[in-house]
């Protein structure tokens, strides 16, 4: 389906003409409606042509081991940019659920502390983890929601001194919710636990700062609103806690030498690296690397406005049409995607599809996930294929 640009369309801090030549750059965008940044962002001309130079580097080079390790610290100072943190702390994994494997292989359950809390918003991997601790000696505690939002106040009752960790997502997967992370921190904080913060349905649409985020550590990947690829993820962890987490999860570059090749014995990183495991995702970098420069060019405020606008347009289209939203209205509650029930989600995503508009669902809810590139053409086409599925919605 071929689109149109809007010059209604909403302009965050720049142009809407600034806004279209971004969007330009994005050439899915041309032939459809892409509402589904949530599952898998856009790929951009620009991470298509840094993954073309990742087969041109090998035909090229041949084997050029240095410059691919250069490559991976880039990722690395990158992520440590987005974050505000050090590049010391942060690990580069092969997925988000790699970074969680790592830190609680790190924890010990056999004192005191025996408790995880995690949340009904968790992304299946941020659950299945940590139960799978319970064979170390781990009490998973999962704290409920009420009506489509977790507030602080429900985190009180299961945080206490026998916590050895919470770990919440910050984003909910299925409705969008946005939990309070700094308060959940510092509850955590205040009864001697450790925080991790699932950041994936966030990072590259809200701006974030590990330190006053108060999270320890923060997990987060690359194909989505990071715009990169599937198959590479990080791990941010404090740096002072670092000396004292030593991961059984682990692998050659965990090593404080990863040239020592000593298979005698276990020698972690001083640094965050200790958290990897085997070779770094290399063709990943290059489209890591292209996809979070983009983010860096255009800015996070400039993002995060932009988004605001167009979730608040959806928003209200779906409110003035009558439909039931799960994503909770307060727009501080919730991130880059508004939630709308159907009956059949799976039937609705597939209609959609038909009309050239990618979206997801996820536990009864049409997923609409925004970003910086979606223009209120987009919307509109959204809404003039959701009246002709209304049977399908709730
Ligand atoms: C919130 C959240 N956490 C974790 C993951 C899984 O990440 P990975 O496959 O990199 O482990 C996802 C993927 O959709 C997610 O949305």
């Amino acid at each position: 389906m071929q689109k149109t640009s809007n010059s209604q369309a909403p302009g965050g801090l720049f142009s809407d003409s600034r806004w279209e030549e971004i969007r330009a750059r994005f050439p899915t965008l041309e032939r459809r409606t892409y509402l589904n940044s949530c599952a898998y962002g856009a790929i951009s001309t620009d991470v298509a042509k840094a993954l073309r130079q990742y087969v041109n580097d090998r035909v090229e080079k041949g084997s050029d081991w240095d410059y691919w390790v250069q490559k991976n610290e880039s990722v690395r100072g990158a992520v440590a940019q987005l974050l505000g943190a050090d590049p010391d702390e942060i690990a580069i994994t092969s997925s988000a659920s790699a970074g969680i494997n790592s830190v609680a292989s790190a924890l010990n359950f056999d004192g005191p502390r025996k408790k995880v809390v995690i949340s009904d918003f968790e992304f299946p991997t941020n659950g299945q983890i940590w139960y799978a601790q319970e064979m170390r000696g781990a009490k998973v505690v999962r704290v409920a929601a009420n009506d489509g939002y977790i507030p602080v106040e429900n985190f009180e009752q299961a945080i206490d001194e026998e916590t050895l960790i919470v770990a919440v997502t910050h984003v909910c997967y299925r409705n969008g919710a946005k939990l309070d992370i700094p308060a959940i921190a510092e509850l955590a904080r205040r009864n001697g636990a450790l925080m991790l913060m699932d950041g994936y349905q966030g990072l590259g649409t809200i701006a974030i700062d590990a330190a006053s985020s108060g999270a320890d550590f923060i997990v987060g990947g690359m194909v989505k609103y990071l715009l990169g690829t599937a198959g590479i993820g990080f791990l941010y962890a404090r740096g002072e806690l670092i000396p004292d987490l030593t991961p059984t999860v682990t692998g050659w570059f965990a090593q404080a030498d990863i040239n020592a090749m000593d298979a005698t014995r276990y020698d972690p990183a001083p640094t965050a690296r200790r958290f990897e495991a085997g070779a770094p995702p290399v063709p990943n970098s290059y489209a890591a690397e292209a996809g979070l420069s983009i983010i860096r060019e255009i800015g996070l405020p400039a993002i995060e406005a932009r988004i605001g606008e167009l979730t608040d347009a959806v928003r209200d289209a779906a409110r003035e049409a009558g439909y039931s939203i799960a994503t909770p209205a307060d727009p501080a509650h919730h991130g880059p995607m508004v939630a709308i029930r159907a009956h059949d989600d799976a039937a609705l995503v597939a209609k959609l599809g038909e009309a050239g508009i990618v979206t997801s669902c996820r536990g009864g809810n049409l997923r609409v996930a925004l970003h910086f590139y979606n223009n209120a053409s987009d919307i509109e086409s959204l809404f003039t294929a959701l009246k002709r599925n209304e049977d399908l919605l709730v």
